[in-house]
């Protein structure tokens, strides 16, 4: 890095464990978040507190090997900082800000510290715009703020990254603004594949990347996050650019805290997590705002650990934002991907006054219908479809029509799943839940409904279900339940016998209608 030091201020090693480093100034004791440079700049330490009146220690950002008790450590006279500039643009960076595309390091580019306040109340502005993402499930009942910031998230494999990479294919494309994603602690392949993908899209050049993924020191992914920050706080204040700013993996950002702290010899707290988490996640998130130059729209994944909403990280990221996409293991071991938890995800756009009455009542009424077919479920398990009422079946059959409606192929996967990616606008996304929910489509087979973008493809893709046709397997529970009905009143024995006695259709009736 191309730090010069002003005044020479040489400190040498105390002590080195593992990331945590003390150092001893004889004549002026660095402040915290100086950044402390040894063996000629290949180790990189950052000040984190300072021990007493001659030692301070630091938090190694770079690997400590070969550091040793006596080294000469220089300090750089300043904090650690990022490039900014329109030089950034199309390119890919580390934590220090050195260029990892195999480029040449970009010129006119301006250094700052990547430790700023977030910005006054008083600049802050706020304006409810939607953000479309031309994802149905996301459009219709999360609906995304412009300016806002939002949250994947799921346990391991969930399908975070893949629904984070189709929302930038989707996005990028259409916004005039910068996009910056950070990669924080996730694999090296997905960022490598990431940037490829861009640059195949053409994307590239108002992109730019930052990554300190998992095969780097704590430090490094700790501080990654607000260096890609200061990058989109330069578009926004200076260039007075809207920035989308896309982050895989929040989570990662507070486990590197909770690594630091540990080595740190702080106390733990609450399930292992560093006291301070608190704190730390706000300073980052707080400095994702809106100010009257431009807005900063964040997309963040958080992992979840074990699939328990109610770990402290998932709460703590949760209170910071405008939507929470909740993605949900059972519906991704369906294959019905996006693997959106329908009922849990929530979004504060989600109000009649912004997306108007329409599509409020309409996500209303979706949210009812598959919060009836839940209950349902038990009932469902024990008994059997044939014993709910018809009213109750249709709710069953409108449910289950429309969890499948809101699947959707991706761009991202079409590669392994072989079915072209769509891109539904919001209206085509309404209008399809509204023709479910008026039972337009209660003769069409479930699987008519699903991986398909807009509802005319449902039509295009099968017929409805032939008279005759529809008397077997849509009529003839029907009637049985009648009569089973009948046979209840009369005698529980006969209702068993009769069930004996006609063992396929029902098998097949359950299979028919669970698992399509
Ligand atoms: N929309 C989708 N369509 C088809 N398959 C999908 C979809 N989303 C996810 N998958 C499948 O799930 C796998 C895991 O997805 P992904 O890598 O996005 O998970 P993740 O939540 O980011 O996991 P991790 O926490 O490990 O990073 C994918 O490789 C893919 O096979
Ligand atoms: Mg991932």
């Amino acid at each position: 890095m191309s730090v010069k030091t002003k005044h020479s201020n040489i400190g040498t090693v105390v002590a080195v464990r593992g990331s945590v480093v003390d150092i001893m100034f004889d004549k002026h004791l660095p402040p915290v978040y100086s950044l402390l440079h040894a063996k000629e700049g290949e180790i990189a330490i950052e000040v984190l507190a300072q021990l007493d009146a001659l030692r301070v220690r630091g938090i190694a950002l770079t690997p400590t090997q070969g550091l040793a008790r006596g080294n000469v450590v220089e300090d750089t006279g300043g904090p650690l900082k990022a490039p900014v500039g329109k030089g950034i643009l199309s390119r890919m960076f580390d934590v220090f800000g050195n260029a990892i595309d195999r480029k040449v390091t970009p010129a006119d580019v301006q250094w700052r510290s990547v430790h700023q306040a977030p910005p006054a109340l008083m600049r802050r502005s706020t304006k409810s715009e939607i953000f479309e993402t031309g994802i149905k499930v996301i459009d219709v009942l999360v609906p995304l703020e412009r300016g806002g910031k939002a949250g994947l998230f799921g346990g391991a494999g969930v399908g975070k990254t893949v629904l984070l990479t189709e929302m930038i294919h989707n996005m990028i494309g259409h916004q005039d603004g910068v996009s910056i994603f950070c990669g924080i602690g996730e694999r090296c392949r997905e960022g490598e594949e990431l940037y490829r993908d861009m640059k195949t899209a053409g994307v590239l050049p108002n992109m730019v990347m930052v990554f300190g993924q998992m095969n780097e020191p704590p430090g490094s992914r700790f501080r990654v996050g607000l260096a890609a920050l200061t990058m989109a706080e330069y578009f926004r204040d200076d260039e007075r650019r809207d920035v989308l700013l896309l982050i895989d993996n929040i989570f990662r950002f507070i486990q590197a805290g909770m690594e630091v702290s540990g080595l740190m010899g702080q106390m733990p707290s609450r399930l292992g997590y560093q006291p301070t988490m608190g704190t730390e996640l706000s300073r980052l998130e707080e400095r994702i705002a809106n100010t009257d130059t431009g807005a900063i729209t964040s997309i963040q994944a958080v992992y979840v650990p074990a699939d328990d909403l109610t770990d402290p990280a998932a709460v703590h990221t949760f209170s910071h934002l405008s939507a929470s996409i909740v993605l949900s293991r059972k519906r991704a071991s369906e294959g019905l991907y996006p693997s959106v938890d329908l009922l849990q995800s929530n979004s504060k756009m989600a109000a009649s006054g912004i997306v108007g009455k329409r599509h409020y009542l309409l996500a209303q009424e979706i949210r009812r219908t598959l919060a009836q077919y839940e209950d349902l479920k038990d009932v469902i398990a024990m008994l059997g479809l044939e014993q709910l009422s018809p009213d109750d079946r249709k709710v069953v059959a409108r449910a289950r029509r429309l969890e499948r409606f809101l699947t959707q192929p991706f761009f991202a996967t079409e590669q392994f799943s072989g079915i072209k990616g769509k891109l539904v606008s919001l209206k085509d996304s309404l209008d399809g839940c509204e023709r479910i929910l008026n039972d337009e489509f209660k003769d069409y087979p479930e699987s008519a409904l699903y991986m398909i973008g807009a509802i005319d493809e449902a039509k295009k893709k099968t017929e409805p279900d032939k008279p005759e046709a529809k008397t077997k397997p849509g009529a003839e529970p029907e009637s049985k339940n009648d009569s089973k009905t009948d046979a209840d009143s009369k005698s529980g024995q006969k209702l068993r016998l009769e069930s004996k006695d006609k063992p396929k259709p029902e098998i097949k009736h359950a299979a028919d209608t669970h698992e399509s």
